[in-house]
């Protein structure tokens, strides 16, 4: 079976995709690969960042790879914060001040329409010759920033983000019903297409 590192620090993730790619690809984490340490994120764009962190691992390690990079867009905030997700209520900051604050900012509006976007970046070994060619794939997934939190399911955003056509948020869904309605999971199930081929 091709053996992908997945660049992520985050374990939420590396299980999620880990669950939608057994018996299709072998993912190794950065520990298997024997790395460690903050990946860089600092593009301006999706595509940018997934780039960015499956670079870091692939000039280290020259193994096939693939990362990750979502963002939340929300329509009442002109699509903020976007690529800035992670650190939308400052740098270091927790899952938990990223919700205060988005439900600050949100505080009072009707229209709560918002959208993940997930763009993956594969990058695959070339055996020493020339950089590989980046592939991307993208999922996105459309719902509604409630106005407090429910479910203690996933991580990030997930306890006020409800998907369209389901009454819950993702933070209540088990994983396998996130995992098929969801930003990374279309994303993921594209690559999955690329790699079957
Ligand atoms: P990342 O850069 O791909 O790790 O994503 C940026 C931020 O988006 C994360 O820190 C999370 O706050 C949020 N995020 C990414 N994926 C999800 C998800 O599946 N559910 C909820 N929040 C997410």
């Amino acid at each position: 079976m091709k053996k992908l590192v997945f660049a992520t620090n985050n374990k939420h993730k590396l299980l999620e995709v880990s669950e939608m790619l057994t018996n299709i690809v072998e993912i190794k984490s950065l520990a298997d690969a024997g790395l460690a340490g903050d990946i860089p994120e600092t593009a301006e764009t999706l595509e940018g960042n997934a780039l960015q962190k499956a670079m870091w691992v692939y000039e280290r390690t020259g193994l096939s790879c693939f990362a990750d990079d979502t963002g939340l867009e929300v329509a009442a905030l002109d699509g903020r914060p976007g690529v800035y997700s992670a650190r939308y209520a400052g740098e270091h900051c927790s899952f938990d001040d990223n919700i205060n604050k988005m439900l600050a900012e949100m505080d009072g509006k009707t229209d709560r329409r918002a959208c993940f976007r997930t763009v993956i970046c594969l990058l695959e070994s070339t055996e020493g010759q020339a950089a590989p060619t980046p592939r991307y794939f993208e999922g996105r997934v459309d719902g509604t920033i409630l106005t407090e939190r429910y479910g203690s399911e996933g991580f990030g955003y997930d306890p006020i983000f409800m998907p369209d056509r389901f009454a819950v948020s993702f933070a209540e869904m088990p994983l396998d019903v996130k995992n098929r309605i969801s930003h990374r999971g279309r994303a993921v199930a594209k690559l999955v297409e690329y790699l079957k081929q």
